[in-house]
């Protein structure tokens, strides 16, 4: 039997919390930046490596948009998607859920039409299957999230669902209830940050006012016995990101994180990379790094897998054929 570090970097897997613009590596950002004519606060790629030290979220979401000031084009767009899902395929990631956050790229004048049909197209020619979920700025007021909605509406075939994401404290879920309501309606999935740096109660309204099918981080949910009973009940499924929880301090280190904790509670826990290009790594360094700090299990191991296929938002046909594989994966360990 291989050990756990190989298995959990060999088996098949789906990722469903992947901020794109947050796969923006620093060479990326130069080379795009140089292309554009756009000028950097940083003089090199080590420079603005070097910057990558956090202290919260915040601290993180004011590097993370600067570095988007240097997608411009479709073609930008394109490329940065390419090479993001060419680094998943390699770690055997078959199916991704990717965010992206048109408001910050519509606010520096950039055409909706170019951030999506770039996005697209890279979803287009593979080599893994993806699609793609809209997220609405929380830190920006309900208003703009609904013209958002409105200029993505003649898109709306090229979308599964909408998110809500960047800063959280102050900006609670029920903010943003009236647009999610009429995504409702649209037939969109219902996905939001919540309980990553903002308390349980955010993760409560996600679910009772936004009528969100997952939530995205939702890590505190633990500090609250009730809500974790009811998210076991209701199969409400977590993308944990645990990377991205050490970079941000939500947890001291790995050997901290609750992620076998919410396993233990019954919970429809994965594991995600979020800002794979920030945070240190993408889909197997995140669970590299669990099986390193966490005593994580080979049972475990299948479930975090088998997790991601089930919380996906795939038909239940692909989701099976998903599920087929990562059984053979293991039954032939
Ligand atoms: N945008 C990109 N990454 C994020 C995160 N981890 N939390 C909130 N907003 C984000
Ligand atoms: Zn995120």
């Amino acid at each position: 039997m291989p050990n756990i570090r190989d298995i959990v970097q060999q088996m098949p897997k789906a990722e469903l919390h992947i901020h794109i613009e947050g796969s923006l590596e620093p060479e990326l950002i130069f080379a795009l930046a140089q292309r554009n004519g756009v000028a950097l606060a940083y003089p090199s790629v080590e420079a603005l490596r070097a910057a990558y030290a956090f202290s919260d979220l915040q601290s993180f979401l004011d590097i993370y948009y600067a570095g988007a000031s240097v997608l411009l084009t479709e073609q930008d767009f394109y490329d940065m998607t390419a090479a993001y899902l060419a680094r998943a395929h390699a770690d055997q990631v078959r199916h991704a859920e990717i965010f992206f956050d048109p408001q910050t790229h519509t606010a520096r004048g950039v055409p909706f039409a170019s951030v999506v049909n770039g996005i697209w197209r890279a979803c287009q020619e593979g080599p893994i299957s993806a699609s793609l979920i809209m997220c609405f700025l929380r830190h920006l007021p309900e208003e703009e999230a609904i013209a958002t909605l409105e200029e993505a509406l003649p898109y709306r075939d090229k979308l599964i669902g909408v998110g809500l994401d960047s800063s959280e404290l102050g900006h609670p879920p029920e903010k943003f209830a009236r647009v999610f309501e009429r995504c409702r309606q649209l037939g969109l999935h219902l996905v939001a940050h919540a309980g990553e740096e903002g308390p349980p109660a955010y993760i409560e309204t996600a679910l009772d006012l936004l009528n969100v099918e997952r939530i995205d981080h939702g890590v505190r949910c633990l500090e609250d016995g009730a809500l974790t009973q009811r998210l076991a009940q209701e199969h409400i499924a977590l993308t944990v990101c645990p990377l991205s929880n050490i970079k941000l301090r939500v947890f001291g280190d790995m050997g901290q994180h609750n992620l076998l904790a919410l396993l233990d509670a019954g919970l429809v826990a994965t594991v995600n990379s979020d800002d794979p290009a920030y945070f240190g790594g993408y889909m197997n360094a995140n669970f590299l790094a669990v099986a390193e700090a966490l005593p994580l299990s080979v049972q475990q191991a299948y479930r975090l897998a088998h997790n991601s296929f089930s919380a996906s938002f795939l038909d239940a046909g692909a989701k099976q054929g998903f599920i087929d594989e990562l059984d053979h994966y293991f039954a032939t360990l």
